[in-house]
């Protein structure tokens, strides 16, 4: 079974974008730590909460308790999307006789706790938990509290008794975002040991000096530490915990306070404060702005490929991008899925399989066997039907769906009607076949013109650029429209992977700053580009988009 990666990044794209449209129509709410726990909410509901949206008290649902009620438009939202109510309802967030309210209530189906008062979701789960053993029932209790939450000493009488009881049916997040109402939480109440640096915002990236997973392990949890916003890491401990018998868990998630919005990351002031409705469409197109780095090991060592998978982890690349090749599509041959199957426990992130061979649809179960998380099929070998029986087996098994188009192949009418549920469509930019070539510059026309005609025909996925690619161009491959990029000889051919990686995120991260202030200037001239940039008030962010709207010539 896959990861479900693009199912789950698609729907928390979806919900991070109705908590802005909540938000900013409310003049009023918690955007940040709606943010930093958004990918914890969409791994539970889109991969391990069992519910019924038309049953909201279905008695053997699982429960999953918002502890952190503030952050009720990040529950709202994930309602919304799950199918509790219509998405459009979110725009009566903090409005009179409304079922979503500032703080969660029993008016609003799917809401199983009232949170407001911090500190206390964790013990009515407790509450939760005990009563589902006494009636001897499998369902499993989801808790998410906040690392300022855990200031309240009631949290601490929670943790003593939830160990005392082994209640192994609860699992518990906390979202470690490091800011709590108006500051960071450790200059209010370190859970951490002292920090000395003084650039507190960038704390959290020093993870290894933590201690706050020690307190949990002293009263006797099962902890894990994770980045709670790598879907693959959050859906590994989910797991690990559910295996976990006699003692409560803890996942430890290290997150960012206003995750996906840059101005509003690791900035106190987003706590609760909602975007004015103008820049919220700036916001909303920055969501969709979201992009994934899939360095291609093929241009490495053949002979040590896993070694070449270490150097991509430790690079914190995205995607692993796994070319197969079968000497008879291409003429190079690579490896087959026994390959990945070796290759696949020495790292969760996902593996974006791009399947370079001749009747894909006899072999596709063999790549989904060995732990492919996407596959992506050459439409020059599939036709309706086949591409068909492919996208219904990957479905199925929760892998993402992707279909690939060389230099030569427009995008094909039979494949029309995936459209909706192709989660990835790789628009190559070099005849497939080996690493190393020069990307095809006519490609970022033919790539500008599929991504307009995909939008106005529901694509919901991502586009992937695949050959060629490096730091020269890929800024103009983001601009394309494409959010998925591969580096073979860019990346993995380098000598410093993860610096490179680091690069090619900075140069997107470039590109995407010049679209948003270009977004900026169309909506509402140089008043509003200046008072998009002002926003960015964290660490160097704002000097940096001067110079870029100083180049454009919009300030
Ligand atoms: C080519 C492959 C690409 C290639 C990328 O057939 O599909 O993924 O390995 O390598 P570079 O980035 O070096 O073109
Ligand atoms: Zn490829």
């Amino acid at each position: 079974m896959g990861l479900n990666y693009y199912h789950i990044i698609k729907q928390v794209r979806e919900a991070r974008k109705l908590v802005i449209r909540g938000t900013s129509n409310a003049g009023s709410g918690h955007p940040g730590g709606s943010f930093s726990m958004a990918e914890i909410m969409g791994c539970i509901f889109f991969k391990f909460l069992r519910y019924d949206p038309k049953n909201p008290l279905w008695e053997d649902r699982d429960r999953l308790v918002l502890s952190k009620g503030h952050a009720s438009p990040g529950l709202f939202s994930n309602l919304a999307v799950a199918g509790y109510f219509d998405k459009s309802e979110i725009e009566t967030l903090r409005k009179f006789e409304s079922r979503l309210q500032g703080h969660p209530d029993f008016k609003c189906p799917g809401v199983e706790f009232c949170g407001g008062s911090l500190g206390i979701g964790l013990s009515f789960s407790i509450g939760m938990a005990l009563a589902a053993r006494i009636d001897e029932k499998s369902h499993r209790i989801y808790t998410v509290i906040g690392d300022g939450e855990s200031d309240e000493g009631q949290v601490w009488e929670a943790a003593m008794t939830a160990s005392k009881y082994k209640l192994d049916n609860l699992t518990v997040f906390l979202d470690r975002n490091f800011i709590q109402q108006d500051d960071y939480t450790e200059r209010v109440m370190p859970l951490d040991e002292i920090l000395v640096s003084d650039d507190i915002s960038e704390m959290w990236k020093d993870a290894a000096r933590w201690k706050t997973g020690d307190k949990w392990r002293s009263f006797g949890w099962n902890v894990l530490e994770i980045d709670g916003h790598r879907v693959e890491q959050i859906i590994k401990a989910i797991k690990s915990a559910q295996q976990t018998k006699g003692t409560p868990s803890m996942i430890v998630s290290r997150t960012i306070k206003g995750k996906g919005v840059e101005h509003m990351e690791d900035n106190p002031k987003w706590h609760g404060v909602a975007p004015d409705p103008k820049i919220a469409q700036i916001i909303d197109l920055e969501l969709d702005c979201q992009f994934l780095i899939a360095p291609s090991i093929i241009a490495g060592d053949m002979t040590n490929l896993g070694n070449e998978v270490k150097q991509a982890a430790h690079g914190r690349a995205d995607f692993i991008h796994l070319d197969v090749m079968d000497g008879q599509f291409v003429p190079n041959t690579t490896f087959d899925h026994t390959k990945i199957k070796e290759l696949r426990s020495i790292t969760q992130i996902p593996f974006d399989a791009h399947l370079m061979i001749k009747e894909p649809v006899k072999h596709v179960r063999n790549y989904v066997e060995a732990g492919s998380d996407i596959i992506t099929v050459h439409a020059e070998v599939c036709d309706e039907s086949s591409f068909g029986e492919i996208h219904d087996v990957l479905r199925a098994n929760e892998v993402g769906v992707g279909l690939a188009i060389n230099p030569d192949t427009e995008f094909p009418n039979w494949a029309e009607k995936f459209i909706p549920t192709i989660d990835q469509l790789i628009v190559m930019s070099v005849v497939p076949g080996k690493s190393g070539q020069k990307y095809i510059e006519a490609t970022h026309e033919k790539v500008q013109k599929i991504s307009r005609i995909l939008i106005d025909k529901k694509f919901t996925g991502f586009i992937e650029a695949d050959g060629g690619v490096d730091l020269s161009n890929v800024g103009s491959c983001f601009l394309d429209g494409a959010r998925v990029f591969v580096g073979g000889s860019a990346i993995i051919g380098q000598k410093d992977v993860r610096t490179t990686i680091t690069e090619f995120r900075k140069k997107i991260q470039q590109a995407r700053r010049k679209l948003l202030i270009q977004k900026a200037h169309d909506l509402g001239g140089t008043e509003l580009v200046n008072k998009w940039i002002d926003l960015h008030e964290v660490g160097k962010k704002k000097i940096e988009l001067l110079q870029i709207a100083k180049e454009a010539g919009f300030v």
